[in-house]
């Protein structure tokens, strides 16, 4: 059981190149945090280093209530499962898991329990006698897993442990890591989870928190409800959500009293009034002007003009992809291309190569700074 606190964790790599610039974060005890963030963001590199398989240039890597900086990895109190497993290919299921308890000079018994209490849960006990080769890519994980486990480590780091699963079995296998970290809750072992994942499905599906890194900064950390409801900026924005967030430059203009977000080619939309406040020292200003998907949606009436409320644009459809629940619709708005996601409706008329006009949910808008790219609104 232990809290894991980066304090001004920076990582130069022997090339000379700067991977980490000071990352300052506290991961509670017994939370389940992900690291998620683009290819080559750092998010191995983070993980390796409060694991000790990297040296840490400058700050701290606080474990429970020591500083690891200079601590082996097998002192810290961690069980790291990685995204080729890592198995010792020579040795039987049941010896790849109590390899590292004999390290620790576990008693036999104690060592027996363990690994027949782990195997159960994983549903891996038929395999317990079975070499690494004689295994699928998911059973492979499982036992990975359970070496894991039966080290009852007070933090559980992850690779990207789904990666190289087909789509079926990262499903599966992600649910029992998430019952993992329940059970282990249950049990009163409040193991803390770091998960490192490029996958955004993952990411919102197991974090309590989700710590969104960019070229080795952070850029939020929060809830996955949050991220995705209230993103402190134009990247998380982006990144968090599929399809992703439309993001088009917009001026804010004021006419009558009103704020309109106003697009290059001409068309605006209104600011509903308590977001309008928010903005007042940017109008005449440009801004990036953001929507999901599921907020654009098909105005019914096709002849219906925009109209006084200022949510309704003419848009061209270019492509139109069937989800078999919903459509995405891949819309041309003067010079900018839009995607809206909308249920899908038998009754619905919705074509490609048409004009069409679609309402933009503006309660829902999303705007952010120009330069800075912070957002403006919450
Ligand atoms: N041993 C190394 N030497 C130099 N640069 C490295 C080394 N390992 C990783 N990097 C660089 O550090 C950055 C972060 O890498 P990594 O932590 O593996 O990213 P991620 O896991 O997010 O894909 C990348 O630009 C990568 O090329
Ligand atoms: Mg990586």
């Amino acid at each position: 059981m232990a809290e894991v606190i980066l304090r001004q964790v920076e990582k130069q790599y022997s090339n000379g190149f700067k991977a980490v610039h000071g990352i300052d974060l506290t991961i509670k005890e017994g939370e389940f945090m992900v690291f998620v963030g683009p290819s080559g963001c750092a998010k191995s590199t983070t993980l390796r280093m409060i694991a000790g398989l990297e040296d840490i240039t400058a700050g701290e890597v606080i474990i429970g209530d020591r500083c690891v900086n200079h601590l082996p990895p097998k002192d810290r109190g961690i069980s790291m499962v990685f995204q080729n497993y890592a198995l010792y290919p020579h040795m039987s299921v049941y010896e790849n898991m109590a390899f590292g308890l004999r390290q620790q000079k576990l008693e036999k018994l104690e060592i027996e329990r363990r690994i027949n209490e782990a195997a159960e849960t994983l549903e891996i006990t038929q395999l317990l006698n079975n070499k690494p080769g004689e295994m699928s890519g998911g059973q492979r994980q499982r036992v990975a897993l359970g070496r894991a486990m039966v080290r009852k480590p007070d933090v559980f780091l992850f690779d990207e442990p789904l990666s190289n699963l087909d789509a079926k079995l990262r499903v599966s296998t992600r649910i029992s890591i998430a019952q993992l970290h329940q059970d282990l809750k249950a049990e009163g072992q409040n193991a803390t989870m770091i998960y490192v994942t490029h996958d955004q499905v993952e990411a919102m599906t197991l974090g309590d928190r989700i710590c969104v890194l960019n070229q080795g900064r952070i850029m939020q950390v929060d809830t996955p409800m949050n991220l995705y409801h209230l993103p402190a900026n134009k990247f998380v924005a982006g990144f968090i959500g599929s399809p992703a967030m439309n993001l088009i430059v917009a001026t804010l203009i004021k006419e009558n009293e009103h704020v309109y977000t106003q697009l290059a080619c001409g068309t605006r939309f209104l600011l509903p009034d308590d977001k309008a406040q928010k903005v007042s020292d940017k109008i005449g200003q440009k801004v990036w002007f953001g929507m999901r998907p599921e907020h654009i949606s098909t105005v019914a009436n096709t002849s219906q003009a925009p109209s006084e409320q200022g949510d309704i644009a003419l848009t061209h459809i270019n492509v139109i992809e069937s989800m078999g629940n919903e459509l995405y619709l891949y819309c041309k708005l003067g010079n900018e291309q839009i995607i809206s996601r909308i249920p899908f409706n038998p009754d619905d008329s919705v074509k490609h190569n048409e004009d069409h006009y679609m309402k933009f949910d503006m309660s829902h808008c999303h705007l952010f700074d120009i330069e800075t790219e912070q957002a403006l609104l919450y």
